[in-house]
């Protein structure tokens, strides 16, 4: 019989945690003891949907199904663990591509019904906002956290580890699908976030760009009409068969979807009165980004959190450290937890099923 919370510890001091993610194109598994990483695999379908110029859901779903197991056999033997030392399995659930999530889920429940094991739903999101914790494991809310990823761009107040107040969001466009459309127009391969990244090197910003909200719209962030602009220039530009440097455009377009991120990041910080900053989500691999919000930072004055970039983009040991904060409060999930494409920004499965249960009433 499954009964994985007859003897749990909830102030066991370093629980371990498998992490499983497979939201969009990587497979992850990963290990983490406490807030330590033990191990951290990725299997990435990346290359196979460059080709496709995106993820085509079916390739990715597929790719799940043959790396999940490997990948998790070798966080673990990689961790130096047997499967008896696990405390939990943690599971993203959503947001995400429902086919890929799918697989992550399945395996994930499987493997928690064989062993016994408490299973942790995880949010997506909330994984990306855990991975500051493995970064830094003496850091305490409250803090600012921005969040820059393919799906989402907003900019949060975390009082706890648990609870989140959301200061401003993107009102249309996140700022990674921003760059992965502009990637496009610009023929440069998927995903679009390191190749601009790389392209602007050899560039100027000297392209002029619309003005990006800043100062105003509070802390909300709109790409769509950036995009656009950018869209329109090449297109004119090719339509009257002028030519034009695509290093030029990647560099101005890199710094207008900077600049607005790191300015209204610091603002947020000083506003709510706090010292410290953390990031999160795959546009905080980006270079420019990173340089920008340290000195950003260093002139307020704001201690910085500043994951390595790996930890930025998908990956499992965000998921385990999210996974523990969900442990510390015995938010575990049951055998029916199926996969969600869409939640709430800063949900966890408690919420979720709370609202679930007060709209059936
Ligand atoms: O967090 P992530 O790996 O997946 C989502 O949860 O969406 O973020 C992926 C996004 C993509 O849009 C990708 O182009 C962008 O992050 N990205 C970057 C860089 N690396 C990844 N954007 C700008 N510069 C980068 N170096
Ligand atoms: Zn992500």
């Amino acid at each position: 019989m499954y009964n994985p919370l007859e003897n749990i510890d909830l102030h066991k001091p370093e629980p371990i945690i498998l992490g499983i993610e497979s939201s969009c194109d990587e497979t992850a598994a990963a290990v983490i003891k406490g807030r330590k990483i033990l191990s951290d695999e990725i299997a990435s379908s990346a290359s196979l949907q460059a080709e496709y110029g995106g993820v085509v859901p079916e390739l990715a779903s597929r790719a799940h199904t043959d790396e999940v197991a490997k990948v998790v056999e070798r966080a673990v033997k990689n961790a130096g663990i047997t499967y008896a030392d696990i405390d939990a399995v943690a599971v993203t659930y959503g947001a995400g591509l429902l086919g890929a999530l799918l697989v992550g889920v399945s395996f994930a429940k499987a493997f928690a019904y064989a062993l016994n094991k408490p299973l942790i739903a995880v949010n997506h999101i909330r994984g990306h906002l855990a991975a500051a914790y493995l970064d830094s494991p003496d850091l305490q809310p409250p803090f600012v956290t921005l969040l820059a990823s393919g799906g989402h761009t907003a900019i949060l107040y975390a009082k706890s580890e648990s609870e989140f107040e959301i200061l401003g969001a993107t009102l249309d466009d996140a700022a990674g699908e921003a760059f992965d459309k502009v990637a496009r127009v610009l023929g440069l391969k998927y995903p679009g976030g390191p190749h601009i990244e790389r392209t602007a090197q050899e560039g100027e910003a000297n392209v002029p760009m619309p003005k990006m909200l800043k100062g105003g719209g509070g802390y909300n962030f709109s790409y769509s009409g950036l995009k656009t602009a950018v869209i329109n220039y090449c297109h004119t530009k090719d339509q009257k068969g002028e030519s034009y440097s695509k290093a030029d455009v990647a560099a101005s377009f890199q710094s207008a979807a900077v600049d607005v991120l790191v300015e209204k990041t610091v603002a947020a910080a000083k506003e709510k009165g706090v010292a410290t900053v953390t990031v999160g989500g795959g546009v905080a691999a980006n270079g420019y980004l990173r340089s920008s919000l340290q000195s950003a930072c260093k002139k307020a004055g704001l201690r910085l959190i500043l994951p390595e970039k790996r930890y930025c983009t998908d990956n499992a040991a965000m998921i385990a450290s999210e996974g523990l904060v969900q442990y510390r409060l015995g938010n575990f999930a049951k055998m029916d937890l199926t996969a969600k494409a869409s939640i709430p920004l800063a949900a966890t499965l408690e919420t979720v099923q709370s609202r679930a249960a007060k709209s059936e009433k």
